[in-house]
């Protein structure tokens, strides 16, 4: 069973493709078991997800052993005042049923909170060994910036929205430039790529699904992780099968080229930033 290469950043090594399991009620423990049976050593849960629990008892339930899985959860926008995120954090570990997470991300961003507060928490749970690494998710370039300066522990991640219809070119330059992985979510257009004639004239060609072609654009772009989810055990296994193959620079770009003004999925009103495309 082939495991996926892994992507390093300042001291974390965060393989190249994990498990999405936003949405209780889709995802449950067998399909998190299933992803770690088919080679998946890279899990992506949060609080507001409710999937915690399922995440945990999925990996207890796959025989793979704790330190072999990458764990990443977060924290959502209205716990990011200092004693707030700490009893966020002591729930997620309890409802994993884990002493830490190798991962911990902020969510959204909140600018009712001092960031400078928020990071000073990320980086007090990373110091407690609570998490091994800490990131940010849905910052812009600028917030992201802003959370590195104010940070006293390196930043490892910005988790976004990122796949073929949203154009994410100075998002991934920007991660590339300062050493940070770019952790692609949504990578699949949360389905809405299916259908796609390019996606299927070049999954036809190479013999791969469209959400195989989808992924591998991800990865071969070097510094970006995907996390696709899926409740189905076939294509649970098919997601992480994008190491065999490889696009051709021209394949390349007809996938970057189709991007659109309206591909953006998360986009909650109040809460998003300026996005930088
Ligand atoms: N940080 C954030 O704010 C944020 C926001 C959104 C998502 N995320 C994370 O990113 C993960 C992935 O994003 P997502 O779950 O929104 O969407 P996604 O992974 O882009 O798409 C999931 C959808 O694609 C379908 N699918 C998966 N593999 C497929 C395949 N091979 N062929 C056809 N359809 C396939 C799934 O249906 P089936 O189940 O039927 O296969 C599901 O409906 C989340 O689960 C979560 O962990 C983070």
């Amino acid at each position: 069973m082939p495991l996926a290469p892994v992507l390093e950043a300042h001291g974390a090594r965060i393989p190249a493709i994990g498990f999405g399991t936003s949405g209780l009620g889709d995802v449950r423990a067998e399909h998190v078991a299933a992803a770690l049976k088919a080679g998946y050593r890279h899990i992506d849960t949060a609080r507001k997800y409710g999937t915690e629990r399922v995440v945990g008892e999925g990996m207890r339930a796959s025989g793979v052993p704790r330190q072999d899985v990458f764990l990443c959860t977060k924290v959502s926008h209205e716990n990011l005042h200092a004693a707030d995120f700490a009893r966020s954090v002591e729930a997620s570990l309890a409802a994993l049923g884990v002493d830490y997470v190798d991962l911990l991300l902020v969510h959204w961003p909140q600018k009712s909170t001092p960031l400078a507060e928020t990071m000073g928490a990320l980086a007090k749970a990373k110091r407690q060994g609570l998490t091994r690494h800490i990131g940010v998710a849905n910052f812009n370039i600028a917030m992201m910036d802003d959370a590195i300066r104010l940070c006293p522990e390196p930043l490892v991640t910005l988790q976004a929205e990122c796949h073929p219809y949203v154009d994410q070119r100075k998002v991934i330059a920007a991660c590339r430039a300062r050493g940070l992985v770019l952790t692609a979510y949504c990578p699949l257009a949360r389905g809405r790529l299916q259908g796609d004639p390019i996606l299927a004239e070049i999954a036809q060609r190479t013999g791969k699904t469209f959400a195989q072609v989808a992924l591998r654009w991800l990865v071969q772009q070097e510094v970006i992780a995907a996390i696709p989810r899926s409740s189905n055990a076939a294509r649970i296994a098919q997601n992480i099968g994008v190491f065999d193959f490889e696009l051709s620079e021209e394949d390349m770009r007809r996938i970057a080229g189709l991007a659109r003004p309206d591909g953006r999925i998360a986009n909650p009103a109040g809460r998003a930033p300026v996005w930088d495309a």
